[in-house]
């Protein structure tokens, strides 16, 4: 079986999944955290070597007070778990997203997680928080002018590698595969230039229910795959 090097999961369906045991949105998102973790230790078990997640787009401002307060309380502590789970599960923790609009102290947390796992060699696990793919963009581009108006970076100078190093996720491959969970068949703004050559699985299960199981047979359909980069298959 061939493992994807890069996978990227867009997370989704906590609330929904709550609501069908009754229970508060919320508590889908605390159980999501927890099978975060778990999937964590398994997909690098399993071989993948860089795992990224979405956790919050920049769109999630819209949601309710509440729920965006719960989810920020979440992260708060999802984020300093994650300093000890880096610590002994020897994982490389990057941020995506623009982090400027987080509170001043889960700033602190994620800065920390990054500084504190920036070593380590087992798995890259990269967290999309405030994370919007146009925003990204947007910023890369006003760095990219910012350089250019400097001085250190011609316009004829700027190729689709030197742009990629703008990115957020500079120094991470782009995904081989993309997991949505719970039913959407969208990107929801995730990763838009990195995911040009990827292959999508969709599934129906939503993700405080998506297990290691469900993530083999993510891979197997993926091996089935043939991917061509716009060439031909090779006979
Ligand atoms: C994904 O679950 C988690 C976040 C977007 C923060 P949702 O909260 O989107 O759950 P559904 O899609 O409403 O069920
Ligand atoms: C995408 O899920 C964002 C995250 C998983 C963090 P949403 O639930 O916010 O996306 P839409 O609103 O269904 O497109
Ligand atoms: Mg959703």
């Amino acid at each position: 079986m061939n493992i994807p090097n890069h996978v990227a999961i867009i997370l989704d369906g906590n609330g929904r999944w709550a609501k069908s045991k009754g229970m508060p949105r919320n508590y889908g998102h605390v159980r999501g955290a927890q099978n975060l973790e778990v999937i964590c230790r398994d997909a690098y078990n399993m071989g993948i070597k860089y795992l990224t997640v979405y956790l919050f787009s920049t769109e999630n401002w819209k949601r309710s007070p509440d729920e965006v307060d719960a989810l920020m309380k979440l992260f708060r502590r999802y984020t300093k778990t994650c300093i000890r789970t880096a610590r002994d599960n020897n994982m490389k923790v990057r941020v995506l997203g623009d982090p400027t609009a987080l509170a001043d102290d889960l700033q602190e947390s994620l800065k920390k997680l990054v500084e504190s796992s920036k070593d380590n060699t087992g798995l890259n696990f990269q967290i999309a928080i405030n994370y919007g793919s146009r925003d990204e963009i947007v910023r890369a581009i006003r760095k990219v002018a910012a350089d250019c108006v400097d001085g250190q970076l011609k316009p004829e100078e700027i190729t689709e590698e030197r742009f990629s190093g703008y990115l957020d996720t500079a120094e991470v491959p782009d995904p081989d595969l993309l997991i949505r969970t719970s039913g959407e068949q969208r990107l929801s703004n995730y990763l838009l230039w990195q995911l040009a050559y990827t292959e999508f699985y969709f599934t129906e299960v939503p993700w405080p229910a998506f297990t290691k199981e469900e993530l083999a047979k993510a891979i197997e359909k993926y091996n089935k795959r043939d991917r061509r980069y716009g060439g031909v298959k090779e006979e």
